[in-house]
């Protein structure tokens, strides 16, 4: 039997890598990895595959960026001619970005069964882009993985079978504690003249905070604040770094030394960057996993987040995008008032274990090592 892996873009190589490989360890199942080349800069892709142990994709697609309706038909239409070929008897995808979305609509007018790892999550932001390709995917989906309960909770509310709903526990967890040691070793804090909780890191890249320049710069002037108490480290993506340019507002770098701009950094060393950081300002939604699980204090600058479990059990605070209220929370991080936080439920490192076991049962082949 055939499996089809989908991975396209940044936050999903750390997701298929462990289910990959436990696969191979624990399943007969042939695997067959492609990549659609949603990202495909060397430090938003390649880099991962290498930190990962993630193989060479067996076919990519190359389709790169574009308008929403651009990317995801050009990938659909390359998409199909893949499925028809290989025949797989499962595709699996995973998160939210369009690449998941373009196989899921693929696999179901072939009426191939589809896998969605990271189901049922929720932001109830309509026209938020990933909550489109979340809601579609998710209702296209033979399983349903999901990685909190409150994740199988939104999916029974919308009406969804009970019996495809599998709350396996979260993937990128897998990743990130089986990179974790080997990346605390590296010298990404010496060659940035850094020490273990004397720096702060913040990531952006939602088009509702970085194309609206008021926004960015708002939230820019708050991250200026940060640094003005600890060097803050800004891996910038590469929409935000074309926005900060366009819009005219590197001025916040250049008259604050500490806030310090670099480039997208691979898995291991991002890992080892964010495990010792005192506090994390993002608007990612993998990065409010990792803080949970390493403990380390997190404020979303999001109005809203998909993710509950991390701000009821972890460490994550939604602050929103007004600086005064970022400022504020960010002060009170940094004084010693933060919340200490809990591992979530099965965030233990070992969900791809129970995605590839119940692959292999939902496909009836053998499973090697059990
Ligand atoms: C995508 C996902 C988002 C995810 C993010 C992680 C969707 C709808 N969004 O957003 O959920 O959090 O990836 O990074 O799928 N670009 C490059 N090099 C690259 C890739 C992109 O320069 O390798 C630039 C291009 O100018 C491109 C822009 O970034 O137009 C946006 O890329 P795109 O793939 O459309 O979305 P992301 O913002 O990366």
């Amino acid at each position: 039997k055939k499996v089809i892996h989908i991975v396209g873009a940044r936050p999903n190589f750390m997701k298929v890598a462990p289910i990959y490989k436990a696969i191979a360890a624990r399943t007969s199942l042939q695997q067959i990895l492609v990549h659609t080349g949603q990202h495909y800069d060397v430090k938003m892709s390649d880099v991962f595959f290498t930190d990962l142990g993630l193989p060479a994709p067996d076919v990519h697609l190359g389709i790169g960026s574009g308008s929403h309706a651009q990317q995801t038909a050009r990938m659909m239409v390359e998409l199909e001619k893949v499925f028809l070929e290989h025949q797989p008897d499962l595709v699996s995808v995973v998160g939210d970005v369009n690449s998941t979305i373009a196989a899921a609509l693929v696999t179901s007018k072939l009426a191939i069964p589809l896998a969605h790892v990271e189901a049922g999550l929720r932001s109830y932001v309509q026209h938020q882009p990933e909550e489109v390709n979340r809601v579609v995917t998710d209702r296209l989906s033979d399983l349903l993985l999901t990685p909190s309960r409150d994740a199988d909770a939104n999916l029974l509310k919308e009406g969804a079978d009970p019996a495809r709903i599998h709350f396996v526990g979260n993937v990128m967890i897998d990743s990130l504690l089986a990179s974790k040691e080997k990346a605390e070793r590296l010298s990404t804090l010496k060659d940035l003249g850094l020490s273990p909780r004397g720096y702060a890191v913040c990531t952006l890249h939602r088009p509702s905070n970085v194309d609206d320049p008021r926004i960015l710069g708002g939230l820019l002037s708050a991250v200026a604040h940060v640094s003005t108490r600890l060097p803050v480290i800004f891996p910038v993506h590469p929409r935000t770094r074309k926005m900060i340019a366009e819009q005219g507002l590197s001025h916040w770098f250049e008259r604050h030394p500490n806030l310090r701009p670099v480039d997208p950094m691979g898995h291991m060393e991002f890992v080892g960057l964010t495990s010792q950081a005192k506090l994390i300002l993002t608007d990612s939604g993998g990065l409010q996993e990792e803080t949970t699980a390493l403990g380390v204090p997190c404020l979303t600058l999001r109005e809203q987040t998909e993710r509950p479990i991390t701000v009821e059990e972890g460490t994550n605070e939604v602050v929103g995008t007004d600086p005064d209220r970022i400022r504020q929370a960010a002060d009170r991080v940094l004084d010693g008032q933060f919340k200490k936080g809990r591992i979530p439920e099965l965030w233990d490192g070992r969900a791809s274990e129970r995605i590839a076991d119940l692959f292999a049962r939902y496909l009836r082949v053998e499973e090697t090592s059990l």
